[in-house]
């Protein structure tokens, strides 16, 4: 049984991941400013309140989680606001980079004293934050801070291999969730996570650092 951590655990992919992590038997710390009735309901260890754009947040998150081990982290949390050249909006550009890109670093590197050599770090990204696969423009926020997100996991892949640390930077495909408002042409998160589990127990320091979509297929940068 290993320890996963996965952020953004009260609803959509990250409720998938609690859900489907804890009905294989692995132990799931699920992390959430505040629970739902559905992440209630599957009976694993919830730190709520946590809001990871502060300091004092996640300072209170390790000092709760004390020296527990973590197996494996899943840094899903993330947002996305929508918006053209026409409508820029230099706050929200702001707040999405925060949210997607700099929360998940800080996090990053306030958990990886927890993480043992063979332990596994995925992090949420977006093929929105492929550079190559960008045909469509806009989403000027979403895209800038998820190509950032992208190029910390490379880093992160790079400085964490002497550890023994393997990093994964993973695309969901489309999912239907909140954050899409439920577009009928989305997977299911669960379709989405059995995907993403799949890439994650097929994570290794070889293939570190990789931009994988759910279904497998390497993505380009
Ligand atoms: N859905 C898709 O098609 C899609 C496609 C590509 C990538 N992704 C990525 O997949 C990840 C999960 O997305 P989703 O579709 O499951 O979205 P979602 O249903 O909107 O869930 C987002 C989660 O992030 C949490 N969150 C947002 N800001 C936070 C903050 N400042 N502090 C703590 N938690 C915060 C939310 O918590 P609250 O409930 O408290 O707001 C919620 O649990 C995101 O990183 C997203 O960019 C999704």
């Amino acid at each position: 049984m290993a320890t996963y951590l996965v952020t953004g655990a009260n609803r959509g992919i990250g409720l998938a991941y609690c859900r489907q992590l804890h009905s294989r038997g692995d132990q799931v710390i699920a992390v959430c400013r505040q629970s739902s009735d559905e992440l209630d309901a599957l009976g694993v260890r919830i730190e709520s309140g946590i809001e990871l754009t502060s300091a004092d947040s996640v300072a209170a998150l390790v000092n709760g989680l004390g020296d527990q081990k973590l197996d494996c982290v899943i840094l899903n949390a993330g947002i996305l606001q929508s918006m053209g050249l026409n409508d820029l909006d230099p706050d929200s550009i702001r707040q999405q980079f925060e949210v997607n890109a700099l929360a998940p670093l800080l996090l990053a590197r306030a958990l990886v004293p927890l993480m043992p050599e063979g332990s596994k770090l995925a992090l949420m990204t977006s093929r929105m934050g492929s550079i190559e696969d960008n045909t469509s423009g806009g989403s000027y926020g979403y895209r800038m801070s998820k190509v950032a997100l992208n190029i910390a996991g490379k880093s992160l892949a790079v400085d964490l291999k002497t550890s023994g640390i393997a990093v994964a930077i993973l695309h969901p495909g489309l999912v239907k969730t909140r954050m899409i408002k439920f577009n009928p042409s989305g997977i299911s998160p669960e379709e989405s996570v059995q995907g993403l589990i799949a890439r994650i127990d097929a994570l290794t320091l070889e293939n570190s650092g990789s931009f994988w979509h759910a279904s497998g297929t390497l993505l380009p940068w």
